[in-house]
């Protein structure tokens, strides 16, 4: 028999009180049964996962009103979705107050290091950094809308109906990308997948035991995923926040999936997966991408125009900038060309 929880249980599980459990029965967002016997309220499981939600959304301060619209559809999905909503809601915040406690750090710093007042402009210029960071992090938007594609993905990259073939080597940068990965094979790894899509190059790693997470910014993708590889760890997240703390991973994958990032954003992306990556680690995408400027001059010259503009309403990587921006970090690279268009780079 499924547990029954009284209001003193409850209000010791959320730690909140029992006059704010009755105003959320008075509202009526929850609706616990009386027991016939003693007139006594009992809360069973769906009534907490219902707390649940209307504290977390109380705590994004959404009204009321709004809480019972959610609640109108009871379904699975439904319930998935707004947890999705509040797991994003969760992670962005504590992207904010990391980049906040980050630059607080900085001006402290500049503060005591400083002998006059010119720490008063550095302190600007810290601010005017933090904002900057966290506008590029907070504007990108999926305009491909992943989310539209996820049911037919697999099908139409068997078709390839790109006009420029960008999948004809699908599997082979996926294997190549999967070897990579596991150079040594006695190795425990933790693998993170990072636009994990419908899970193709998941499987890989799971149809071989390895410990692998996906994330990926589409909710319908993940579902996706999750119906062919029940086993499968994913989570919702995008580049440019991680949902992970740091140097938690080993190795991290990519394919087809960071060309979705312009310069600014892919720089931000490449401080983020370093964030998460062990200081050992190693970070293997393979994408599309330009080996250099006169690279893309050349390729570009070939094409037609509706090829280009195909090319242009997405951000292929430029190697000689990845290389920069890894460097910086202490990181080399090394490319494989897969075929005219798709690379992979390593930054080990
Ligand atoms: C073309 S699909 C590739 C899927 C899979 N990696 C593969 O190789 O088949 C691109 C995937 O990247 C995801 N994606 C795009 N931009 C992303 C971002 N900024 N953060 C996380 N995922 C992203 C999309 O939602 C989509 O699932």
């Amino acid at each position: 028999m499924k547990k029954l929880y009284s209001v003193k249980e409850v209000s010791e599980i959320f730690n909140i009180s029992t006059n704010k459990i009755r105003f959320y029965e008075k509202k009526e967002l929850i609706n616990p049964k009386r027991n016939a016997e003693n007139d006594y309220r009992y809360f069973n499981e769906n009534d907490l996962i219902k707390l649940h939600t209307i504290l977390m959304y109380r705590e994004l301060n959404l009204p009321i009103e709004s809480i019972r619209d959610i609640f109108k559809d009871e379904s699975k999905n439904n319930l998935l979705n707004h947890f999705y909503t509040q797991w994003e809601v969760v992670n962005n915040q504590i992207h904010k107050m990391q980049l906040i406690k980050g630059s607080l750090e900085d001006i402290m710093d500049n503060v005591y290091e400083s002998e006059n007042e010119s720490y008063k402009a550095e302190i600007i210029k810290v601010i005017e950094s933090m904002n900057e960071i966290w506008k590029v992090k907070n504007e990108w938007k999926d305009k491909w809308d992943f989310n539209s594609w996820a049911k037919t993905y697999d099908e139409s990259i068997r078709k390839d109906c790109s006009t420029l073939n960008f999948y004809k080597n699908y599997d082979k940068l996926l294997d190549t990308v999967f070897e990579k990965a596991v150079v040594d094979k006695k190795m425990t790894i933790k693998v993170l997948e990072i636009g994990v899509g419908t899970g193709n190059l998941s499987r890989r790693f799971l149809d071989e035991n390895y410990d692998i997470t996906g994330i990926d910014q589409s909710r319908e993708m993940l579902n996706v995923a999750k119906e062919k590889f029940p086993k499968l760890k994913l989570r919702l997240g995008d580049f440019l926040k991680i949902p992970f703390e740091n140097n938690k991973f080993d190795v991290i994958v990519s394919t087809y999936a960071f060309h979705h990032l312009d310069e600014e954003e892919k720089k931000i992306a490449i401080n983020e997966m370093l964030r998460v990556l062990k200081l050992d680690g190693k970070i293997i995408i393979g994408d599309l991408m330009f080996e250099s400027q006169k690279d893309k001059e050349e390729i570009m010259e070939t094409l037609t125009k509706g090829e280009i503009e195909e090319i242009e309403d997405e951000y292929y990587s430029n190697i000689d900038f990845l290389r920069e921006q890894f460097k910086v970090h202490g990181k080399k690279l090394e490319v494989t060309r897969i075929d005219k268009l798709v690379f992979i780079v390593e930054a080990n």
